[in-house]
């Protein structure tokens, strides 16, 4: 048997169009997905799946169910088999239930020891004598008890070891506690003391409201080895990646709103829902990752990043808007005046500032759009192709093809490429940049590359050394121009900052590896003019080449109308590239601008 809990956790997280997808071809329709039913026979699909419901429907045959009622019926599983199936699928381990016999779940000593230490300082807060500088200082922050009690917040009491006692006459494991970062050994060793001190404390819970872990914030000013904010280290029932704070509370008004908004802190989740904006979540002061996305999935489209609006609040939104679109989301931008959080509009304005900022959220290509406008980046073609360029990894993670194509639309209008250009450019384009899922599978070329990625060290060698060539180089070559993607990251880097000497520490390793080698590479690149034209005509061959390799696999699989417009971008591509070693070295520029002029031949036909 598997607790409820879990079944819950499944299928909150399960990826219903996807576990159903593997058995029946499924069409985006609107807000459904829809197909033949797999139940009975038919030549209109009459069988749909509703992601935001998390629960599919088949009109001929009169089934309907949640995804384990899916493989149950469709693939006589087991309804035990049918929550393995969807939990593999959709990172939640449940093999600890196979582990245990019965409903024995091993880590159940760890959840309940969570739940007596919550319960610990959900007592020191409301009941206890000393826990009124706690309450003051919520009070003080627009916290009252309704919405403190809501969140089961509570108080760490000044000592060190107030809660060990406590924890130990009620018989608890040390070693467990420890494991659980609520208690903390010192270096030397010597007597294990109380991890959370005078500190305000959110647990946080699963999606199904288990207490996981804690937060705590430290009443007062933060100094030398007390930290502001203070979290449970990872353990074994706590993956901070994998969590959302506020989610179990939040998610069926999340689900009702079909909107969530994701904001940076416990602080925040806390004070709008005391001015009762509930649909909130919070990363745990980490980046959003990929689980966390899949988390919100089966509730809402639509996500509202609500970030700082300083220059890391504003790379953490973009970053976290690339994961979102990958997972098929659709993130906007709220953007709040300087040196405010949702916490201080929702304290000084209430609920109707919230709300003031939050409808004027704006799509994250729009946001990038608008970011590159101020900056004057549609003012002339050279800025407009570099414009092209920051706006194409936005492109790329959007997985839902409709916004796909929709952003497409929008890029090509704003930058002049044709919108068959862009989405070749995508096609070509390789896995995600920074370790999220990697895209549709990308057929690599089995025979080993004669020039292996030479130029594209090459280039970059000479634009790391004498960065004046980066911008010459932006206007040649994109970004996905580049075969690999290590050096791909690194070029998108320099392009976005000329004077960039480090690589982000979160970036690829493997760019971070090669960036440092780049910088400490003592070879002087003898005639840099040369090196230049030489490296980016190659790179524009091996561009050339990888796009006729995707066209020759179209023609393959492509109907008869169909072909003969992709032999006639064939002969093209034949062109340009016999153009390219004829003239060699020399015509790379000359054949940017011919390929453009004969781009616009084609549109006139
Ligand atoms: P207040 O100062 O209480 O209003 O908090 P805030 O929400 O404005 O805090 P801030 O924007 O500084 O931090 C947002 C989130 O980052 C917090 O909720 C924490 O999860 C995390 N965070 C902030 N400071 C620290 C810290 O010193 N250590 C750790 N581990 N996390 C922090
Ligand atoms: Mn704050």
């Amino acid at each position: 048997m598997i607790p409820d809990d879990v079944v819950e956790e499944v299928r909150a997280r399960a990826d219903i169009v996807g576990v159903i997808g593997e058995f029946v071809q499924l069409r985006k329709a609107g807000r459904e997905f829809r197909g033949l039913s797999p139940f009975k026979k038919e030549k209109t699909p009459s069988f749909y799946v509703i992601p935001a419901k998390a629960f599919f429907h088949d009109f001929s045959s009169g089934e309907s169910g949640d995804v384990f009622s899916f493989l149950m019926k469709h693939r006589g599983m087991s309804f035990v088999d049918a929550v393995k199936h969807v939990g593999a699928r959709s990172g939640v381990d449940v093999r600890e239930v196979r582990t245990g016999r019965g409903r024995d779940d091993p880590w159940r000593p760890y959840h309940e020891a969570s739940e007596y230490a919550a319960s610990f300082f959900r007592e020191r807060l409301w009941e206890w004598e000393g826990g009124e500088p706690a309450r003051a200082y919520l009070e003080g922050r627009g916290i009252g008890r309704e919405a403190g009690e809501r969140f089961g917040l509570g108080y760490a009491p000044d000592e060190w070891g107030a809660f060990r006692e406590a924890a130990s006459v009620h018989g608890l494991d040390e070693g467990m506690l420890l494991e659980l970062g609520l208690l903390k050994r010192s270096e030397k060793g010597g007597e294990p003391y109380d991890a959370f001190r005078n500190r305000v404390i959110f647990p946080i819970e699963s999606v199904t409201g288990r207490v996981l872990a804690f937060g705590g914030r430290l009443l007062g000013e933060a100094g030398k080895g007390s930290p502001k904010y203070l979290n449970s280290p990872e353990s074994p029932i706590f993956h901070k990646g994998e969590v959302l704070y506020g989610l179990s509370w939040a998610r069926n008004r999340i689900r009702r709103d079909a909107s969530v908004l994701v904001v940076e802190g416990f602080m925040d989740v806390v004070s709008l829902a005391a001015v009762e904006i509930r649909n909130v979540v919070a990363p745990l002061g980490t980046a959003l990752t990929e689980s966390h996305a899949r988390l919100l999935k089966p509730y809402a489209t639509q996500v509202r990043l609500l970030f700082d609006s300083d220059p890391a609040g504003q790379k953490a939104t973009f970053r976290a808007a690339d994961t979102l679109l990958r997972e098929g989301l659709h993130p906007a931008v709220v953007t709040l005046p300087d040196g405010e959080d949702p916490d201080s509009v929702a304290r000084s304005g209430g609920a109707k500032a919230v709300r003031g900022f939050v409808e004027q959220a704006m799509d994250v290509l729009d946001r990038k759009i608008a970011m590159l406008e101020e900056r004057g980046y549609f003012e002339s073609n050279l800025k407009r192709i570099r414009a092209r360029d920051k706006l194409l990894p936005t492109l790329r993670a959007a997985r839902d093809p409709s916004l796909r194509d929709i952003y497409v639309t929008r890029v090509a209008e704003l930058t002049g490429v044709r919108t068959e250009t862009l989405l070749e450019e995508l096609k070509v384009a390789p896995a995600p940049l920074r370790g999220g899922r990697a895209g549709p599978p990308r057929r690599r070329r089995p025979a080993p590359r004669l020039h292996g990625h030479g130029e594209e060290r090459t280039l970059l060698l000479l634009l790391v050394q004498d960065r004046g060539w980066i911008d010459k180089a932006v206007e040649r070559v994109g970004p996905s121009d580049l075969e690999d993607a290590a050096y791909r990251v690194i070029f998108e880097a320099l392009a976005a900052d000329p004077e960039l000497l480090a690589m982000p520490d979160d970036a690829m390793p493997e760019a971070v590896r090669r960036f440092e080698r780049l910088m400490a590479d003592p070879e002087t690149l003898a005639s840099p003019a040369q090196v230049f034209a030489d490296a980016v005509a190659r790179i524009e061959a091996n561009r050339i080449d990888r796009r006729l390799e995707v066209i020759e696999r179209e023609i393959r699989r492509a109907g008869t109308g169909e072909q003969v417009r992709l032999v006639r971008d064939k002969e093209r591509l034949m062109q340009e590239k016999r153009a390219l070693s004829d003239d060699g070295r020399r015509s790379a520029r000359k054949l940017l601008a011919l390929g453009r002029t004969r781009e616009q031949g084609d549109d006139a036909e």
